[in-house]
């Protein structure tokens, strides 16, 4: 496939490790999960772009399960377009509401190597939230490299690139409606 200015599109052959239904099933038991913990004034970070899909979907799961979050966003990055992480987070965009005395949930959609929560969680704290509780839609476990754990896990990951949901490889596939392994992947 190629774009209209004519360079490669990657899309290759994605594998089905969690479908649509099984998602919209999980995320529906993750916000029980979450309502049971949650104070009134919960304050949703949704860490961009990779969360947008889930914290879409999450936020309408918290409302049928009584949570009223308000609903913010920080674009951290710490990968460029490949699928090997560079190590260091920067802030893209940072939030527009204060934090101070806060409970924050912070919405992403992978655990992997852990920097960017790790970093996104120093942020918040640092701003001086009550309570800060993650929430990741994956977690591959295998790759950890900071010590973090998410309050809030939807799936264990195998140790494989994912795709789709709001996952990218190198902007494309985030439109996927369900999560697959995609093989062989271009740098
Ligand atoms: P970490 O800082 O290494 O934990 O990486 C977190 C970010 O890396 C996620 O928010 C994703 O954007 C990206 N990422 C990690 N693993 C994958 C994957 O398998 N597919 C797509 N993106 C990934
Ligand atoms: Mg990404």
């Amino acid at each position: 496939m190629t774009t209209e200015s004519g360079s490669a599109v990657p899309y290759g052959d994605v594998r089905t490790l969690f479908s649509e239904a099984e998602i919209s099933t999980r995320v529906d038991e993750i916000a029980r999960d979450i309502s049971a913990q949650s104070t009134a004034d919960i304050l949703v970070v949704a860490i961009l772009k990779g969360s947008f899909v889930f914290t879409a979907d999450l936020i309408r799961a918290l409302h049928r399960a009584g949570v009223r979050p308000q609903i913010d966003f920080m674009q951290l990055a710490s990968y460029g377009t490949g699928t090997e992480s560079q190590g260091q987070v920067e802030i893209i965009r940072d939030l527009t509401d204060p934090v101070e005395g806060r409970d924050v949930l912070i919405v992403d959609d992978i655990l992997d190597s852990g920097r960017t929560l790790a970093f996104a969680r120093e942020q918040l704290l640092y701003g001086g939230a009550r309570r800060v509780q993650l929430c990741v839609l994956l977690n591959k476990q295998a790759r950890r490299v900071q010590e973090v754990e998410a309050d809030f896990v939807g799936f264990e990951c195998p140790d494989e690139f994912v795709v789709g949901y709001g996952l990218d490889h190198a902007h494309f596939y985030r439109e996927l409606p369900y999560i697959g392994v995609l093989d062989n992947p271009t740098p």
